[in-house]
């Protein structure tokens, strides 16, 4: 993406990902490691069947992380992200959102939207870099984490027009 801020790590690529049982185990354990709340295998397996893409990221140790994002007409919508906790902080979500977001500039996506918790830092300054901004909340949207009262959710919105998304040929895996 244009006004990349760091380069790709070098061992981290990036990749479509297929319903196979194996794929759906590796997204079921990072979910579980990665989210409160995490979906369940099924949930999972259903997200290959919306319009849209599933990417994982990987390392030389295997999946990293992974991202659902559904794509409509110009309009596209993050469902979910989340990279397993020891591999988080050295470039590999930054890697699968703006991948992910060059795949679907590709495919004639122009605006992408997000729900994320407002507690959650990282995923927010994340977003931000990228361009994200805030166009709503919804109001109790999350399960409350222990010993908290639910918590909204920011609504968040990329534009992408005018923007240039792509993706480096060596983060690509084959
Ligand atoms: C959010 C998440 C996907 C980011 O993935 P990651 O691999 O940790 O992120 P990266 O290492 O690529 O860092 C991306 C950006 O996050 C931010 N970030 C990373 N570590 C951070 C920290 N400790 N504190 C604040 N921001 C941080 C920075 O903006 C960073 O960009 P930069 O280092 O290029 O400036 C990951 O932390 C995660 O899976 N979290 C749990 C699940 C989750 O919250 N998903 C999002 C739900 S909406």
């Amino acid at each position: 993406m244009s006004g990349h801020r760091h380069p790709v790590p070098p061992d981290l690529a990036l990749q479509i990902l297929h319903p196979d049982p194996a794929t759906i185990f590796f997204l079921s354990e990072i979910e579980r490691d990665a989210h409160f709340d995490p979906w369940s295998p099924d949930d999972l397996a259903d997200c290959f069947g919306l319009e849209g893409v599933v990417t994982g990221v990987g390392g030389p140790n295997g999946l990293m992380g992974f991202m659902v994002m559904t794509m409509a007409a110009d309009e596209g919508e993050i469902l979910t992200i989340g990279v397993r906790r020891q591999c988080q902080g050295r470039g590999a979500g930054r890697l699968l959102l703006e991948g992910t977001l060059a795949m679907a500039w590709g495919r004639g996506v122009r605006r992408c939207f997000l729900e994320v918790r407002p507690s959650n830092r990282r995923a927010l300054s994340l977003y931000r870099s990228i361009g994200f901004g805030e166009v709503g909340i919804r109001r109790g949207y999350y399960r409350p984490l222990p010993g908290h009262p639910r918590e909204d959710a920011l609504v968040m919105c990329l534009k992408m027009e005018g923007q240039q998304f792509e993706i480096p040929e060596s983060s690509l895996m084959t």
